[in-house]
């Protein structure tokens, strides 16, 4: 992986977010308090002049308290052959013991932020938290929305300021 600039990223978009997902992973590598989890809900964009990243995260997710508690996090996709392992760490929680472990995938330092990366990705993207709010039921638009909340368990929304693109050549313009 390489440093990609932000006017040379390129991504089929849609499909990394919705068909291939993310590892969401916040906390501290250095102090070995960090915890992670598959995410396919999100998006890639400009706020306030800033390149952001966003993202939802339910309040019962065990990732949830490091993100309340820490000021980064990353955001990693991975080739096909690990997908199996996304499945897995979108299914356990980390709160039961190290999910981390039972799949193929190894943390390493990222490169401008103290939320780790993942060696086996080939798109990290390392952000710095600099909003969130909570979804309100009663700003639903469309009736259809509230049916993903059959507990009431609104995602938290974070945006996160992009700090830093590695990434091999599939993710940079030529
Ligand atoms: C494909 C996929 C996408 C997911 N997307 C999200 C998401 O965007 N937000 C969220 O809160 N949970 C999402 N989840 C659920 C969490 O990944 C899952 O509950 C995970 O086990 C939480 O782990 P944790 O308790 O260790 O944080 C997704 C799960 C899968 C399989």
């Amino acid at each position: 992986m390489q440093a990609i600039p932000l006017d040379r990223f390129d991504s089929d978009i849609f499909k990394l977010w919705d068909k291939q997902w993310f590892l969401l992973t916040s906390g501290d590598l250095k102090n070995g308090h960090y915890n992670t989890m598959t995410v396919s809900w999100g998006s890639f964009g400009i706020m306030w002049n800033k390149p952001v990243a966003i993202v939802v995260v339910r309040p019962v997710r065990h990732t949830f308290g490091f993100m309340e508690k820490y000021d980064t996090f990353t955001l990693s996709a991975f080739p096909e052959k690990y997908h199996n392992d996304l499945k897995l760490l979108g299914t356990k929680s980390g709160r039961n013991g190290d999910k981390i472990a039972e799949t193929g995938l190894h943390v390493c330092a990222s490169q401008r932020i103290a939320a780790p990366s993942f060696k086996e990705a080939e798109l990290s993207v390392e952000c710095k938290k600099i909003y969130w709010d909570d979804y309100k039921p009663e700003h639903f638009l469309d009736n259809t929305i509230e049916k993903n909340y059959p507990r009431k368990d609104y995602h938290r929304i974070y945006y996160g300021e992009i700090r830093h693109i590695l990434g091999t050549n599939r993710y940079r313009t030529k």
